[in-house]
C-alpha cells in the first residue's frame, strides 16, 4: 500500500507562525504555469501573480495598463501549477481605486475565476475602506507600501522612497493602519532598511520586503530579475542567481546553427 504524503499547504496563518517562530519568508512573482510549478516544487511559500505581468510579460513600461481580465488569466495559470504555496494575486490598477465597493467586486472575480488565496492592493490610509470590506468577505489581503509603481506619474521616479521623515512617518502610520483593516502581510519596496526594520518590529503581521534590507519577516523578487532574464535592470537591491538571457541566447544560437547545418534532427531525432 503506498503512502500519500500529506502536503502542508503554506497558510496566512503559516506566516503568522512563521513570523512569530523568526523563519524567513520567501516570495516569487510567477505568471505562467510552468514557472509557478517549479517554484512550487522548490518550495517557496509564497507566489506572487503580479501586476509586474505588465512590464515583464506584456512589455508595458509601467504596471498601469494591464487589466483585472490579463490579471485573472495569469492567475488562472499559476494555480494550476501549484500544490502548497499561498497565491497572492495582484489588483491591477483602476480595479480597486474608485471605491470599497468596486474594489470588493474586483476581489471577488479574482478570487472566483482564479482559485487563488488572496489579494494585493497598493496604498495606505486611502485604501483603507476598500481592505476592510475585502476582508470582510473573507478574502485575505496584503497590503504594499513604499514605492508602489500603481502610482508611478505621481512620484516621477523609481528611487527609494520615505527617506524624508515626514514621509517616513506616514509610511509608519500607514501600516498600523493596514494592519488594524485586516490585512495579512505587508509588501514594503524600496525604502530604507531602518525603517523597514522599525515598520516590521512594530507589526505582528508578517513584512515582505523589496529593496527594503534584512530586517523584513520575507523577500520578494521578480523572477525575471532574479533569474538574470531582465538584463538591463540593475538596482542595488538585486541578487541575480543565473544569468538565464545568456543561457537562452546561447541555447537559441546553438539551434539556429544545428537547423542551418543540417546537424539537426539527426537520425535518432527522427521517425
Ligand atoms: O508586481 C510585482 O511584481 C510586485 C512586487 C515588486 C512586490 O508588486
Amino acid at each position: 500500500m503506498s503512502v500519500q504524503k500529506e502536503i502542508k499547504k503554506v497558510t496566512t496563518h503559516t506566516l503568522q507562525m512563521m513570523k512569530a517562530g523568526g523563519e524567513k519568508i520567501s516570495m516569487i512573482t510567477a505568471y505562467d504555469f510552468s514557472f509557478a510549478k517549479i517554484f512550487d516544487t522548490a518550495g517557496i511559500d509564497i507566489i506572487l501573480v503580479g501586476d509586474s505581468a505588465s512590464n515583464v510579460m506584456a512589455g508595458h513600461e509601467t504596471t498601469l495598463p494591464i487589466t483585472l481580465d490579463q490579471m485573472i488569466y495569469h492567475a488562472q495559470s499559476v494555480v494550476r501549477g501549484i500544490n502548497r504555496c499561498l497565491v497572492v494575486v495582484d489588483m491591477p490598477f483602476g480595479s480597486y481605486q474608485s471605491n470599497s465597493e468596486i474594489a470588493l467586486a474586483s476581489a471577488i472575480k479574482i478570487m472566483k475565476e482564479t482559485g487563488g488565496h488572496s489579494v494585493k492592493l497598493e496604498g495606505g490610509e486611502e485604501a483603507v475602506d476598500s481592505v476592510k470590506k475585502i476582508v470582510s468577505a473573507g478574502i485575505p489581503v496584503m497590503g504594499h507600501l513604499g514605492l508602489t509603481p500603481q502610482s508611478i506619474y505621481k512620484f516621477g521616479t523609481y528611487t527609494v522612497r520615505a527617506k524624508e521623515v515626514d514621509e517616513a512617518a506616514k509610511l509608519k502610520k500607514d501600516a498600523l493602519l493596514l494592519q488594524e483593516a485586516g490585512a495579512f502581510a505587508i509588501v514594503l519596496e524600496k525604502i530604507p532598511a531602518a525603517l523597514a526594520k522599525e515598520v516590521s518590529e512594530s507589526l505582528h503581521i508578517p513584512t515582505i520586503g523589496i529593496g527594503a534590507g534584512g530586517a523584513c519577516d520575507g523577500q520578494v523578487l521578480v523572477m525575471h530579475d532574479m533569474l538574470g532574464i531582465n538584463v538591463e535592470f540593475k538596482p542595488r537591491f538585486l541578487r541575480k542567481y543565473l544569468d538565464l538571457y545568456e543561457q537562452i541566447d546561447g541555447a537559441v544560437k546553438q539551434y539556429i546553427s544545428d537547423v542551418k547545418s543540417k546537424d539537426f534532427p539527426n537520425e535518432n531525432e527522427q521517425y
